[in-house]
């Protein structure tokens, strides 16, 4: 390691303060007294979706019904569950049962034990595969996760927005070449974690007693409210899409979707937006010939309604199936085509659209 790499003073200390504040500091939890790599995989699950206090009860419950990975993997699956209860997101208690098996039926009981073999695994992803590689196999491979982009934005003043995938790649980076200074892998990962939990905190770190606070950018610079720099989502937009959908015996008006809005060159149907939810379709403005054919044309049942959450934007869909009298079948409007069910079945379509013509037409 030479200066040119990069390394500097407060990187090569990093590691070591933390890991000796670690062991004054250190909360005792149940799941920091094992190795055993199926004990540190269900603590950790178990904290994605819920915090300290609130999942240790269900740490001690799980360990006491199931204190092997084969009694989880024998477990019936409505009993996993219903230990479960309260944790929400229950496709993470199926996942958590389907490993089990696997781990026992496939693996002959034994856990993998690398970072890279973890990772193959249903319901284990970086963070999940980092944490037990270094605590249950003593593997050099950082944590990275909400606690510990605070905690690097906030010592080495990195302003870089934690949501953007550049940002990612220098805050891993980073975790990597401090974890080389560690002592021990698994107590560095746990004493970062943990600082970010009691000491940095979100709101109102506890600079004066930390340890850090020497050579902390945040604190020399007064930015410990400012760091780290997390962008806001995108508010959700709300949108009203009100579908007619033509339809002459088993033919249907589509049409492709050009310009800069969403679902660029997908086919959709005869559409009004409007800004608020229409009551019915008589409050629709519509203009020529799209008009003309819904007042010639029938209705032929009640509206459909859907919904479609994009990243961006919730579109509220209401789909008017409308007749169209053999004699006006040429007035459609601009844009539009007719296609038989099997042609519009091989068109790009969006979702809902394609739903609609699966489960909502006829
Ligand atoms: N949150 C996630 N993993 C944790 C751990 N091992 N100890 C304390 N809090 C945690
Ligand atoms: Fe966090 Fe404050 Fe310590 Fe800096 S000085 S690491 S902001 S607690």
């Amino acid at each position: 390691m030479n200066w040119q790499s990069g390394f500097n003073a407060t990187e090569a200390t990093f590691a070591p303060t933390l890991e000796r504040w670690y062991e004054h500091h250190k909360r005792n939890l149940p799941w920091r007294h094992t190795r055993d790599p199926y004990r540190i995989w269900l603590s950790e699950i178990i904290l994605q979706q819920t915090r300290v206090a609130q999942g240790k009860p269900y740490y001690e419950r799980f360990v006491d019904t199931y204190p092997t990975v084969a009694d989880m993997a024998r477990a019936d699956e409505r009993d996993l569950l219903r230990l479960w209860q309260g944790l929400g997101y229950y496709s993470r208690a199926r996942n958590l049962h389907q490993t089990a098996r696997y781990v026992t039926n496939e693996l002959d009981g034994k856990f993998p034990d690398s970072f890279r073999e973890l990772l193959k695994m249903k319901g284990i992803g970086v963070y999940t595969a980092a944490a037990i590689a270094s605590f249950a196999f003593g593997e050099r491979v950082p944590v990275v996760d909400g606690n510990v982009y605070r905690v690097l934005a906030r010592v080495f003043g990195i302003d870089e927005d934690i949501t953007t995938t550049t940002a990612k790649k220098t805050f891993a980076a980073l975790a990597v070449r401090l974890i080389e200074s560690a002592g021990d892998p698994a107590t560095y990962n746990q004493a970062i974690m943990e600082f970010g939990a009691i000491q940095c905190t979100p709101v109102a770190p506890d600079c004066l007693l930390c340890p850090l606070q020497q050579t902390c950018i945040a604190y020399l610079t007064g930015r410990q409210n400012r760091l780290p720099v997390k962008a806001k989502k995108a508010p959700v937009r709300d949108r009203f899409f009100n579908y007619l959908v033509f339809r002459n015996n088993d033919r249907v008006a589509l049409r492709e979707r050009t310009g800069r809005d969403v679902w660029q060159n997908l086919y959709d149907f005869c559409l009004a937006e409007t800004d608020e939810p229409p009551g019915s379709i008589r409050d629709l403005t519509l203009t020529g010939s799209a008009g003309e054919l819904v007042r010639q044309g029938q209705l032929m049942k009640e509206p459909i309604e859907t919904i479609q959450l994009l990243s961006h934007q919730r579109i509220r869909a209401v789909f008017y199936e409308i007749s169209v009298p053999d004699a006006l079948i040429g007035q459609l409007p601009a844009g539009l085509q007719w296609y038989s069910m099997e042609q519009a079945e091989q068109l790009p379509k969006p979702v809902l659209v394609t739903n609609y013509l699966e489960k909502g037409f006829g």
